[in-house]
């Protein structure tokens, strides 16, 4: 028997809970057909003659049966698709039933097994031990299942099989959950490739912690083409990554050679203190500090205090936080940064240059010898060349030359003169052209430091050097220091600084002086050279810059 069907555009709706009476009419001519091919429809129509429900003209109908010819093929599709939802449903009903009915022991008989660090692993071939780390990368198929763990130290791939893979708690896995694995060290068949060229068979693991899934996974806090600076609001995670982690290892090595090189040149490490009441640099850069009820900084360079070691200590180093309220936003200045200084007594501009490139290439040496580090930098930089001695040599002046001969510009687009400052750009345009390392020397006097000593051959430049590498320009300034009381005085005062408040910096001339000179590397910059990195903030662990002090 056919039906007959109320459709109201406004009122009614198209769903189960209606059922096309007047009470509860359709919204569409389209679901009634659908509803009922045969049934008797009629529409609400609203003019200035009728208000009331009329029969569906013929028209209308047509184009009725043509959208419920529509709405069935959906319902047809929607139906086909729960069915298959419903057996997806069932069928891990069934695994994890099936899962849950496996239990995994661990097998009490077997040797007893070695801890070990995954870097420490291939000492173990075909014995068993017992690894933790993080679930780095995963692969479960039936019956097998592959996980990358990573421990901070190296990176081994394990295989689960059997009950082990089938379990209900590996199904549970989600990346960068935390586990124990007990199994053997089993050397890979050539031609096969995984971390350290071993896998662990596992004949048992334990979960420690598990990470989320779904929205809260770290695959979605974590995306590898997201804005820069979401991910630096994830910089506790993205940490985890193979780049920023490499970076980080090659950070240590570099820290622990430098300090083998100093150690081997007989300079003594100090810890001057980050909070200060001088400047060193310009007041311009200065973070002010509320100390107690007095003004205070963080400090800009450990500088000043190194020259005052030198007579107690002889020649000194510190690796130290210099801070920086650098206005620039450029890729290679960090609002603080660890700065490695040092400052040696009893010697010429010529053995301070001498002194500093010899650093330079034997850290960078031993660096690359490092078991750790020296693989990292290959991966991250592979056409590295280590730079050799001595470094090319070039005076401010020659440089200006240079820059004016290649058509390089100075900061007002003009070219350059006596006195000028070489900024970044065009900095780092010279050096990448040269494509070596090298010591840009003496200085005009009004655009550096007032405690760098003037040339004696000529007092309208100083005793100083930038150690500029391609790719990322400056990585060193240091200088001879002045040493004569009265000239520092002068110095202080072309600064228009107060010279009271320096009067333990001045005593180092007072109470016998004696030539000297010193530097400072800036540690994120080495790294930005040696990693490839196109900015120094994936060089810091945790990177502050203008605008950004967390996490
Ligand atoms: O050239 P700078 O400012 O020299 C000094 O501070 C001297 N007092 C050091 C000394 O002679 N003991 O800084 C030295 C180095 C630069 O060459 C650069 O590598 C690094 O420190 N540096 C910075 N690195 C990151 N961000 C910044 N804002 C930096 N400013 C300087």
């Amino acid at each position: 028997m056919s039906a007959t069907f109320y459709v109201h555009e406004k009122a009614g709706v198209d769903a189960p809970s209606h059922d096309g009476s007047q009470q509860k009419p359709f919204q569409s001519a389209a679901y009634a057909v659908f509803v009922q091919e045969d049934a008797k429809v009629l529409v609400y129509t609203e003019t200035e003659d009728v208000k009331d429900y009329v029969e569906i003209s013929a028209s209308a109908l047509k184009k009725a049966k043509k959208g419920a010819a529509g709405l069935k093929k959906k319902a047809e599709k929607q139906k086909v698709l729960e069915e298959q939802k419903q057996k997806k449903a069932e069928e891990d009903l069934a695994k994890q039933t099936a899962a849950l009915k496996i239990s995994i022991k661990k097998d009490e008989s077997l040797p007893e097994a070695k801890k070990t660090k995954l870097v420490k692993i291939t000492n173990y071939i075909d014995q068993r031990v017992v690894v933790h780390g993080w679930i780095h990368r995963l692969r479960v198929q039936k019956s097998k299942a592959f996980i990358v763990l990573r421990d901070g130290t190296e990176y081994v791939q394990v295989i689960l099989t059997g009950d082990l893979a089938d379990a209900y708690q590996t199904s549970t896995l989600t990346l960068e959950s935390t586990i124990t694995v007990y199994g053997n060290v089993v050397k890979l068949p050539e031609g096969k490739t995984a971390p350290q060229g071993v896998e662990l068979v596992a004949d048992y693991y334990e979960i420690v912690g598990l990470a989320p899934a779904g929205e809260e996974a770290f695959s979605n806090k974590v995306q590898e083409k997201a804005d820069p600076s979401l991910l630096l609001d994830q910089r506790h995670l993205t940490l985890r990554g193979e780049t920023l982690s490499a970076v980080m290892k090659v950070r240590a090595s570099l820290l622990r050679s430098i300090r083998r090189v100093y150690d081997e040149e007989g300079i003594t490490e100090v810890t001057p203190p980050c909070m200060v009441q001088t400047q060193v640099e310009g007041g311009s850069t200065l973070f002010g500090l509320k100390y107690y009820d007095q003004e205070a900084y963080l400090t800009q360079s450990s500088q000043l205090y190194l020259e005052t070691c030198l007579p107690a200590l002889g020649d000194v180093y510190c690796i130290q936080e210099s801070f920086r309220a650098e206005k620039s936003h450029t890729r290679r200045h960090l609002s603080e940064y660890t700065h490695i200084e040092a400052e040696l007594s009893f010697l010429s501009f010529e053995e301070l240059l001498d002194h500093i490139e010899t650093v330079i290439v034997k850290t960078i040496d031993y660096v690359l010898q490092d078991p750790v580090a020296g693989p990292l930098v290959k991966q991250l930089h592979p056409e590295f060349v280590a730079p050799k001695l001595p470094f090319k040599r070039l005076q401010y002046i020659e440089a200006l030359e240079w820059l004016n001969q290649h058509g390089i510009k100075n900061e007002e687009d003009k070219e350059f003169t006596f006195g000028d400052d070489i900024a970044e750009a065009a900095e780092r345009k010279m050096v990448d052209a040269m494509n070596v390392p090298i010591l840009l020397t003496r200085f005009p006097v009004e655009i550096k430091s007032f405690y760098m000593k003037k040339c004696q051959d000529d007092p309208r430049v100083t005793e100083s050097v930038d150690v500029l590498m391609p790719t990322v320009g400056e990585i060193t300034g240091g200088s001879m220091r002045i040493d004569n009381l009265d000239e520092l005085i002068e110095g202080f005062k072309r600064e228009g600084i107060d010279p009271a408040s320096y009067y333990w910096f001045s005593d180092q001339r007072k109470y016998g002086t004696s030539p000297h000179g010193g530097y400072g590397l800036g540690t994120e910059r080495i790294l930005a050279w040696l990693c490839k990195r196109f900015t120094v903030r994936d060089c810091s662990l945790y990177p502050r810059f203008t605008g950004r002090c967390k996490p």
